[in-house]
């Protein structure tokens, strides 16, 4: 197989100014050189975001890391929204599915994030191990029997869903219905700059807010072993799940749970094609694997930047000024790069302390990340293989 050169930012783009004036609309094929670029003009920017709103995009490690870990920064959306009517709001499904870990601070976030964790143990998640295994076996082989020469797309028939398939297996979300569940979340989650499009896009909004109230009352009635069930359960002393934050959490937990892993196996397999080398080290080494995923998650980072951050007081960084209010936007990708541009299995897993893995070092990685998660170790192993 054979790839076309990538082509450097500005054949695509015209300039860094008109990047920074329209944040988001690059060439995401190969945004490396725009990234580079514009992180050597300065750490920290001001920028206009695709969508029109204003945010303060950081491009460094250093300071990413440093803004990731500083109390004044504040993840706290509704507080956000009801001090500034600029602020960017949740998006579809709206309010009622919007209290999760991703939009509140401590000490919210510590009842919400030891709430989901006594329902979302490492036992849990490792008791599907063997099911996954199957689940990417079957995958894998019915994309073999299709023949040598025929051409897949890798995301319709592997990438999506297999993660889709395991966090549904993972919520017990039953089969009937998964399908027509899927392609509401897909329409749900494209970005719309027209009303049509918006209201298409709202349509299938009404799908999943009733498919996921329709799980909850289910499992009210007739609990199992899965994830809703245990989370309906939850306690921690006497805390509960009130029910925005149970319907936030599980639709959090959807979304982070598949398309997160959808960009790693993606990427990943793009990454390992252009580097033969580095896939010649790991088939010949599966012990490299683990090794293998958090690279890969580096190199090209799945979440292409952080969820919805805002700067509390007026704040100091890469010699700039955050105005209190302000919103702020990593990109991890960029963030990622900085020490190494290239893919090398061989050097461990800890060159860089890879901001996709999580929010703060203090605070809350990643409930998923690949350390204990089966999506990206399975499916890895899988795609090594064959
Ligand atoms: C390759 C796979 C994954 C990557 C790269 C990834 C990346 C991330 C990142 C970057 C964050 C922090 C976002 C921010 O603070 O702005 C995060 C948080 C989170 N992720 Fe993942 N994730 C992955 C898989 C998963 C899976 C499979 C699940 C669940 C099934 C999951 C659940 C969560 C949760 C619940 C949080 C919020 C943690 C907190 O705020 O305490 N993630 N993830």
């Amino acid at each position: 197989m054979s790839f076309p050169p990538a082509l450097p930012y500005n054949s695509r783009m015209t300039s860094i100014e008109q990047s920074l004036s329209e944040w988001g609309a690059f060439d995401r094929d190969n945004p490396f050189p725009l990234f580079e670029a514009v992180r050597n003009r300065a750490p920290v920017h001001r920028v206009t975001l695709a969508d029109g709103h204003e945010a303060w995009l950081i491009v460094r490690h250093d300071e990413a890391r440093a803004a990731l870990n500083d109390p004044r920064i504040s993840k706290d959306m509704q507080a956000a929204m009801a001090a500034s009517g600029s602020i960017v709001a949740e998006g579809l499904p709206g309010p009622a599915f919007a209290r999760h870990m991703l939009a509140v601070d401590p000490p919210d976030h510590t009842r919400l994030r030891r709430l989901v964790a006594s329902a979302f143990s490492v036992r849990r998640v490792e008791a599907l191990q063997e099911h996954v295994q199957r689940i990417v076996d079957d995958m894998l082989d019915a994309i073999e029997a299709r023949g040598a020469d025929t051409v897949v797309d890798l995301i319709h028939a592997f990438a999506f869903p297999l993660p889709f398939t395991v966090i549904c297996e993972l919520l017990g979300i039953p089969e009937t219905g998964r399908a027509s569940f899927g392609q509401a979340l897909v329409e749900m989650l494209v970005p719309t700059r027209t009303d049509e499009e918006y209201a298409n896009a709202k349509v299938a909004s009404d799908t999943v807010v009733a498919f996921l109230g329709n799980l909850v009352a289910e499992k009210r009635r007739e609990p199992d072993d899965a994830l809703v069930s245990a989370l309906l359960d939850a306690r921690d002393g006497d805390e509960q799940l009130s029910e925005q934050e149970l319907l936030s959490t599980i639709f959090q937990l959807i979304i982070a749970g598949h398309d997160t892993t959808s960009s790693l196996i993606g990427n990943g397999v793009v990454a390992l094609l252009t580097h033969p080398e580095q896939l010649a080290l790991v088939r010949g080494n599966p012990a490299l694997l683990a090794d293998a995923v958090e690279e890969l998650i580096r190199y090209d980072a799945p979440v292409p930047h952080s969820t919805f951050r805002y700067a509390r007081e007026p704040i100091e960084l890469g010699g700039v000024t955050i105005p209190a209010g302000a919103h702020n936007h990593y990109v991890f990708p960029a963030c990622n790069r900085v020490w190494w541009d290239n893919l090398t299995f061989s050097c461990g897993p800890s060159k860089v302390w890879t901001l996709t893995q999580g929010k703060s070092e203090s605070d809350g990685y990643c409930t998923g990340s690949p350390g204990r998660s089966p999506y990206t170790s399975i499916s890895d192993l899988g795609y090594a293989d064959k």
